[in-house]
């Protein structure tokens, strides 16, 4: 049967074969986070899934960079707001990682917003908590029995600074980030029997499309300790170590220099 929601395997992975190369799926694989992440572990010999919701064209150039020299992946499509989009993508994720070593989910989907909260409209509110929080939990769900059935793996949502302590303009965002925190360990603790982990990473500001008009570049980053943002090198390293640790589940890892607490 043809599936709309998994496209390019032919022209991108190399091996051809099954291999038993550790599998990845980045969501968010077409964004400037996801793409950062989905190199890392290209480079270092995994297979990448690299997902997108509309921009195709960004999730091929992302998938480039994974296959090159000598890597493998494929690209697939779902949107965040379907639960039908999210199952049909990891069902098709794990056909083509049957024989893979270790499988590892990076949530790294997710939308931006900025609005005061006397201005904040409902449709956007919704939006938000529908890709950010729901989307989240929907594919968790859907990657957990994959990962229950192999014996185990790892679990990486992307959270935010601000959805530990908020901040002006950000009251929807912050909250859509928020409930990850819960959800996390409400999963790794329901999971942990399973040998899966699941834990939040929080890649500190991050030049991308979503942040791009709102970096606070202009305060000299007054709250960070090392007065800079981390780099997004670091990050999607810092996410690829985590991703192979065995005996790490319910944690928060800030990547920058800002106190949590
Ligand atoms: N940038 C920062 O400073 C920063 C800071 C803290 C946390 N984060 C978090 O890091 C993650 C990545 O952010 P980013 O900066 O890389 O953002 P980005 O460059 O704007 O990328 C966003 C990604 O989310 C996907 N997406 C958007 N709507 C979707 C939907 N309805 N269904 C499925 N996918 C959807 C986009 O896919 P298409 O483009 O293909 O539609 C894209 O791949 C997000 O969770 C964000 O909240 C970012």
């Amino acid at each position: 049967m043809p599936n709309p929601g998994f496209t390019g395997r032919a022209s991108a992975n190399l091996s051809g074969t099954q291999s038993a190369r550790p599998a990845v799926l980045v969501t968010g694989g077409s964004g400037g986070i996801g793409r950062a992440i989905s190199h890392a572990f290209g480079q270092t010999g995994w297979y990448v899934g690299v997902h997108y919701c509309r921009n195709k064209t960004a999730a091929q150039a992302t998938l480039q960079d994974v296959i090159s020299p000598s890597g493998t992946g494929d690209i697939f499509q779902a949107d965040l707001r379907e639960a039908e989009a999210i199952q049909r993508m990891i069902t098709h994720f794990g056909q083509q990682t049957m024989s893979a070593s270790s499988t590892a989910m990076i949530c790294a989907a997710g939308i931006g917003a900025s609005s005061l909260l006397l201005r904040q409209r409902d449709e956007a509110w919704a939006d938000l908590v529908a890709i950010n929080l729901t989307g989240t939990f929907r594919c968790l769900r859907a990657m957990a029995p994959l990962l229950i059935e192999r014996g185990g793996g790892s679990i990486i949502v992307l959270g935010s600074y601000a959805g530990f302590h908020g901040g002006t303009g950000q009251a929807a965002y912050a909250a859509s980030k928020a409930r990850p925190s819960a959800l996390v360990n409400s999963a790794a603790l329901e999971w942990g029997d399973f040998n899966i982990r699941v834990n939040l990473v929080l890649p500190g500001w991050q030049e991308t499309e979503m942040s791009r008009e709102a970096m606070p570049e202009a305060d000299g980053w007054q709250d960070h300790a090392l007065h800079r943002p981390p780099s997004r090198h670091e990050v999607a390293g810092t996410i690829l170590h985590l991703a192979q640790l065995h005996d790490v589940s319910a944690q928060v890892w800030n990547c920058d220099s800002r106190n949590l607490q």
